[in-house]
């Protein structure tokens, strides 16, 4: 997952103002475009002045309602003002995939869900996250594949193992057993024919509490809200939204520090994708998007830490944490999930899994 850092949100935000400005320069302020191209003959009424500067693209929506006439005339200026929609200027930072990547895209979701449930089936107390790594490396090697996090960012191992308390990002390690009880998420990323597939679950080792199974039941639950209304048109805080109206209703936090990402011939692309958010907000999805909804639901309150090693984020208040992770990809009238797997490796519940949405 992607960390959700200062440097993030310092350019989403530069991002912004950046559109905002150049709304406005095209609106009022660029004298040496050809007369045709500037909107300076559009009457504005009512709001409409203020809102071509301060608007998102509905807006800009309106204004053209609002001047039909003027517009119709004026072929021009239609297209200055798609240029400058904000859904397209925010989403131009995202690459749309043409069917051969797509085709790419549904390989690599595939081995990594295979790998993910290879490691699955082979879970039991007395296994190190040692093991795990060791196990992830041979099967991917198997499939053809390499793990993309062996590397990443001096990232260590080749998968990502997070233990009870342990949000993400957790290193395996030859001494730490798998026991009873505890549950454990194996993060797993393949890169196979030049692009990437990731995919996570949390696996319940023997016989764990209810409010343990329940965390996990309720975490899977989350990323298939999620999922439900990914499509063409629909914003990312409708994602957000919908994952987090579901942690609120069972009673546990969804983690705002790190988050899904856009993935294709990189692990971590454009966009981040918040696990929290306000439906109606947000840039909005494209078909041909791909991106990873991977929220992590901790029994506590949000807050992380990332321990000493630099790279395991733990809950603050030591509670558990929960997460499931697919790799989508946005089509118009759903999306198309690349790394469901023939196997259904989330076994730890008994929810039904989020299907494929042509
Ligand atoms: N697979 C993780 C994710 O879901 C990436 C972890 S990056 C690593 O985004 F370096 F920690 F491996
Ligand atoms: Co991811
Ligand atoms: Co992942």
């Amino acid at each position: 997952m992607l960390e959700k850092n200062a440097a993030a949100r310092q350019k989403l935000h530069a991002t912004r103002g950046a559109r905002e400005e150049r709304r406005a320069e095209l609106v009022f302020e660029r004298t040496d475009l050809p007369a045709e191209r500037r909107l300076a003959h559009v009457q504005t009424r009512g709001r409409a002045a203020h809102v071509t500067l301060f608007c998102d693209g509905d807006e800009i929506t309106n204004l053209l309602e609002a001047h039909p006439e003027s517009i119709a005339q004026r072929p021009q200026i239609q297209t200055v003002l798609d240029a400058v929609a904000p859904r397209d200027d925010d989403s131009r930072m995202v690459a749309i995939l043409n069917a051969r990547e797509i085709e790419a895209m549904r390989r690599a979701g595939e081995a990594a869900a295979a790998t993910l449930a290879h490691v699955g089936e082979r879970l039991q107390p007395g296994v190190t996250t040692a093991d795990v790594d060791a196990w992830v490396r041979a099967h991917t090697a198997a499939l053809g594949g390499i793990p993309s996090q062996l590397g990443y960012q001096g990232f260590p191992a080749a998968v990502c193992t997070s233990r009870n308390d342990v949000v993400c990002h957790g290193i395996p390690r030859p001494d730490e057993t798998l026991a009873d009880g505890d549950i454990v998420n194996v993060d797993v990323t393949t890169m196979l024919g030049g692009f990437h597939g990731d995919t996570s679950a949390t696996f319940v080792i023997g016989e764990a509490s209810r409010e343990t199974r329940d965390l996990v039941a309720i975490a899977r639950a989350c990323r298939d809200a999620g999922i439900a209304v990914v499509r063409e048109g629909a914003r990312l805080g409708d994602v957000g939204a919908a994952i987090e109206e579901t942690a609120r209703a069972a009673g546990v936090s969804v983690v705002r520090d790190y988050g899904g990402h856009g993935i294709g011939r990189s692990m971590h692309m454009d966009p981040h994708v918040p696990h929290v958010g306000t439906r109606g907000a947000g840039m909005r999805l494209r078909a041909g998007m791909a991106i990873t909804i991977e929220p992590m639901i901790n029994a506590g309150g949000p807050g992380v830490r990332v321990l000493s090693d630099g790279w395991t984020v733990a809950t603050a208040d030591g509670s558990r944490s929960a997460q499931f992770e697919h790799t989508v990809i946005v089509t118009k009238g759903g999306c198309e999930i690349t790394t469901l797997g023939a196997t259904a490796p989330d076994r730890a519940t008994t929810l039904p899994s989020c299907r494929a949405r042509p």
